[in-house]
């Protein structure tokens, strides 16, 4: 009897997944600026949130992927502290469809191993979801098999501005303040810096993503929008990586 069809493709994605592994470095730490999602949208006559939508049902694919690939923390950047600018209608509709990714996933996320983390300032975040993902960090919190940074109200600036504070708060001293010592007031404190860093959507900008902890990340832009970066994208991102020489400002091997 003929192999299924559905069969095929999954040996062929299992096959190519195990030949990216076999004869590449996968990063240790990604990070993704979800971008597009607006566009992908007007592109169909949709409306904005319907992109987001969509951009939510492509967690499930890149989060499959990337515990495949076995890539170890997986940052997104879901909602900036600028993104409050926004429609208020655009607001409301991207924190209600937080609330549902979290209900909607976090027992395949749990059995899957992997760990929620939140990144960024929770107080303006609407209660319910702040509850929810409270609860999913203490819920996920002995997981080890991927690290889920979630970037939701974050700011690189902001989380500058919070580490002083913590560490003036603190009474530090001047002669103890060096890199490290900043790094572990950060939100991302015991992570390590990401090594790869993608932006979908073809903009070549930072915005205000991890900018402490980007200073020596590779990164990637493609012109794809952040509903379309599906797996393959993801390994040609990892593919393009391996490509890269990272100095860290020293010299090659
Ligand atoms: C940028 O597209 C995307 C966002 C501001 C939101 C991204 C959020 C999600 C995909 C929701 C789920 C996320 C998690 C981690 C649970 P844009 O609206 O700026 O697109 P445009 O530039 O084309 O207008």
């Amino acid at each position: 009897m003929a192999t299924p069809f559905a069969t095929v493709n999954q040996t062929l994605a299992r096959e190519r997944a195990a030949s990216v592994q076999a004869s590449t470095r996968v990063p240790y730490h990604v990070a993704i600026i979800m971008d597009g999602n607006g566009r992908w949208a007007r592109k169909r006559n949709l409306p904005r949130i319907a992109g987001h939508k969509a951009g939510t049902d492509n967690l499930r694919r890149i989060l499959r992927a990337s515990v495949e690939l076995g890539i170890k923390v997986l940052t997104l950047y879901a909602f900036s502290t600028e993104n409050w600018r926004r429609p208020q209608e655009e607001v409301n509709g991207l924190m209600g469809i937080l609330e549902m990714v979290i209900e909607r996933e976090l027992d395949e996320l749990d059995r899957n191993g992997v760990q929620i983390r939140h990144i960024g300032r929770l107080d303006r975040v609407p209660q319910g979801l702040q509850l929810k993902i409270k609860s999913a960090i203490e819920r996920t919190k002995h997981n080890d098999k991927l690290i889920l940074n979630v970037a939701l109200n974050y700011g690189g600036r902001a989380e500058i501005v919070d580490a002083v504070r913590a560490m003036v708060a603190e009474g530090l001293s001047a002669d103890y303040i060096d890199e490290d010592t900043i790094s572990r007031y950060l939100y991302t404190c015991g992570l390590p810096d990401p090594d790869l860093i993608i932006r979908t959507s073809g903009e070549y900008r930072t915005s205000n993503f991890l900018i402490w902890q980007g200073a020596y990340s590779e990164y990637y832009v493609t012109e794809t929008y952040w509903p379309d970066f599906d797996e393959n994208e993801l390994r040609k991102a990892i593919e393009h990586f391996n490509k890269r020489d990272r100095r860290f400002g020293g010299l090659s091997q």
